[in-house]
């Protein structure tokens, strides 16, 4: 089968598309015809060697972790799946192998997809609202009426996390580009603040809540903003800590079936809108990462398995 490779850590161009074989499923497993990838930043940072100490590789490392497709062969002891079943999951960043024809992946990774979900959209979900769920949710502990600050309302985590936290009756602001100010008003926002042109610390205040999608200075600034006792979640920086009564938490995404449930669910009843950018043949799936690393998707760049 193929798959994108890497032999030395480093940028996209060193990612090279190769034949290898695929083992069989082992107990608790099943292997995936692979349809649909979905592109994360956190690709690019285990392609640059940069997550060795979170998530330590061995190479040659196939690349890509979400992943949607039909389940190919069910391994002993299997029951939950059977061959021809459309599944949507997320290997280990360890083991990776989503940028491929195929993958053996553990059946608590997976979940049914639902009858009318494509397998580009089913791909989108596992990382990018996995982890929206769990900032808003888990680390974020958001209550309905609550101020919240989204980042990157245009990029994946932002664009769920907008849906997510309008639904739950928070007043949503959000930051994105000019050119997604309307996307994100679509997604539910409340207020949008183009950043390249307003600062958003000069005009925002008494926020209870931030999501945290791009650290450094948009992160300083977002102290700001605050009320007395509000908090940021950050998924980028992993140092962050209080500032007095503000709470500073990091959120280390980690993929569970039954939160991506709860999200197909939202899909099912017609509540969650999932927007795609680009669709990339795995032969092609390089660009794919070049367009994730330039840092302006909107929505969820795909790699769309070829046969
Ligand atoms: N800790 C964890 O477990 C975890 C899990 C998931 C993701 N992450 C991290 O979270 C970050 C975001 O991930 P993602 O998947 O959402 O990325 P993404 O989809 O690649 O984000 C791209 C978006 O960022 C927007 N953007 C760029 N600079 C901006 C700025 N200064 N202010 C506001 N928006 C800006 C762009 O919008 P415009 O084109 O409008 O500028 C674009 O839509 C990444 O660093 C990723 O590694 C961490």
């Amino acid at each position: 089968m193929k798959a994108l490779r890497i032999h030395a850590f480093g940028h996209p161009s060193q990612s090279v598309l190769e034949n290898i074989p695929l083992a069989g499923p082992d107990p608790g497993q099943v292997s995936v015809r692979i349809e649909a990838a979905s592109v994360n930043p956190l690709d690019l940072k285990m392609l640059a060697g940069h997550m060795q100490q979170v998530f330590p590789v061995n190479l040659p490392y196939t690349l890509g972790t979400d992943l949607a497709g039909v389940v190919e062969q069910a391994g002993p002891g299997v029951d939950r799946f059977k061959p021809g079943d459309r599944v949507v999951g997320r290997l280990e960043p360890t083991v990776g192998g989503a940028f491929a024809q195929a993958a053996v992946i553990p059946v608590q990774a997976l979940s049914p997809m639902p009858a009318d979900m494509s397998f580009e959209q089913a791909a989108a979900l596992p990382t990018a609202a996995g982890t929206a769920w769990r900032a808003l949710f888990g680390e974020g502990g958001l209550q309905a009426g609550q101020r919240v600050l989204i980042h990157a309302a245009a990029g994946g985590v932002g664009g769920f996390a907008v849906q997510f936290a309008k639904q739950a009756k928070a007043h949503v602001i959000a930051t994105a580009s000019a050119r997604n100010v309307g996307l994100a008003k679509e997604l539910g926002a409340d207020d949008v603040i183009d950043y390249q042109h307003q600062d958003f610390s000069a005009v925002l205040r008494e926020v209870d809540l931030v999501i945290d999608t791009i650290g450094g200075e948009t992160l300083e600034r977002s102290w700001q903003v605050l009320s007395a006792t509000g908090a940021v979640v950050s998924t980028v920086d992993f140092a962050i800590q209080a500032r007095g009564r503000r709470q500073g938490s990091f959120v280390f995404f980690n993929h569970d079936a039954t939160t991506l449930d709860k999200i197909l669910q939202w899909f099912k009843d017609k509540r969650l809108q999932i927007v795609l950018d680009t669709i990339h043949p795995l032969d092609d799936a390089r660009a794919a990462l070049e367009q994730v690393a330039a840092g302006h998707a909107r929505g969820k760049v795909i790699v769309r398995a070829a046969r």
